[in-house]
């Protein structure tokens, strides 16, 4: 061949290939581009045996040729390389296309559970007072939860307190006041000045009773805790509880672990003391009981009561979330309802 020949040869082929090179539009054309042009039987391939028959002056320039299409080549494969590969990822992101302005799927919060969100707050208003927190089994000593609270086998009052009994002298709690118990066998003969939050169990069951609740029960004993006393603090807690501006009011009572005994009462913050179907028109509300601790009490317990005095008083945690948080039926704080619960989420 001619070197002109060669070289309209040379030329032809980049043409065709250029042509080629720009219609490849995925990796199976790329293969079969490289192997029709830079394979065995391509054009370029076919060049080299004629370079034997080039005089050996123009070999140089030939080569050069050559080369120059290999060259040549091989740039149209690596921009069809480098051109498909960028379709390719540009597709694959398309796919996979996240869309930031859509809004995310936020982590709801949870909240305090309203029982909860009551034993925390009579806790900390008797933290601030100088109170400890005591506690005690739910499976407790007919001992403990009766006897040692001056409510014999036999006596009446247990009526009031149906429980359950597990075996012989062995109950779920009726009261809280079982603590009672304890911290006094604990600390004899010296002060105490308690409060026991927690569950206890009765035979009972309407809108306003269940047969597991909660308690939170106090116990002050010094020398000098006065009736007084007892009156200004939980005139504190229920104002505290229930609004600054509440009534309080306290009636004679009786409980066996008490003497005197009282019960208090605020005024309904529903009609504000009017009467309405809230307070069932009497513009009052029961709330708790307590009393100055009976002298039996602290017999019982190993305390001298000729030297130490004190009150108690107890409070249902239910019956509080109910009016606090307008909770007309006793089961809702039991089932676990996400929906009503989340009610009570602070913003
Ligand atoms: N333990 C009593 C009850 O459950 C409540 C109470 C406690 C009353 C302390 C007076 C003093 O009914």
């Amino acid at each position: 061949m001619e070197i002109a020949e060669i070289k309209a040869v040379i030329e032809q082929e980049k043409e065709a290939a250029r042509a080629e090179a720009d219609g490849v539009r995925d990796r199976t054309a790329l293969q079969l581009f490289k192997s029709v042009r830079m394979g065995k039987k391509s054009v370029l391939s076919s060049l080299y045996p004629q370079l034997k028959s080039v005089p050996e002056e123009r070999k140089k320039e030939f080569g050069r040729e050559i080369s120059g299409l290999k060259e040549y080549l091989e740039n149209l494969f690596q921009e069809a390389f480098q051109r498909i590969h960028e379709q390719e990822l540009r597709r694959k992101m398309e796919e996979k296309k996240v869309d930031i302005t859509l809004p995310g799927y936020g982590i709801e919060l949870g909240s305090l559970h309203p029982y909860q969100a009551v034993v925390r707050e009579v806790t900390d208003f008797f933290l601030g007072l100088g109170f400890e927190v005591a506690d005690g089994p739910e499976v407790e000593t007919d001992e403990n939860n009766f006897e040692r609270m001056n409510i014999p086998k036999d006596h009446p009052a247990r009526d009031m307190q149906d429980s359950f009994q597990i075996a012989e002298g062995i109950v779920l709690r009726s009261h809280t006041s079982s603590v009672q118990s304890r911290v006094m066998k604990e600390n004899c003969p010296h002060p105490v000045k308690v409060i026991c939050p927690g569950k206890v169990y009765r035979r009972d069951n309407d809108a306003t009773h269940s047969h597991q609740f909660g308690q939170i029960e106090g116990l002050v004993l010094s020398p000098d805790a006065t009736f007084a006393n007892l009156l200004s603090l939980l005139t504190k807690l229920l104002r505290h509880l229930f609004g600054e501006k509440r009534e309080v009011r306290f009636r004679p009572s009786y409980f066996p672990f008490t003497e005197p005994s009282i019960e208090a009462d605020i005024s309904c913050f529903e009609c504000g003391g009017k009467g309405c179907a809230f307070c069932k028109q009497t513009g009052w509300i029961e709330i708790l009981g307590a009393g100055m601790v009976h002298p039996n009490v602290l017999r019982i317990n190993g305390y001298d009561d000729k030297v130490m005095q004190g009150f108690a008083f107890g409070l249902g945690i239910d019956r509080v979330a109910m009016l606090k948080y307008g909770i007309d039926d006793i089961k809702k704080l039991y089932e676990d309802d996400v929906d009503f619960l989340a009610q009570f989420r602070k913003e």
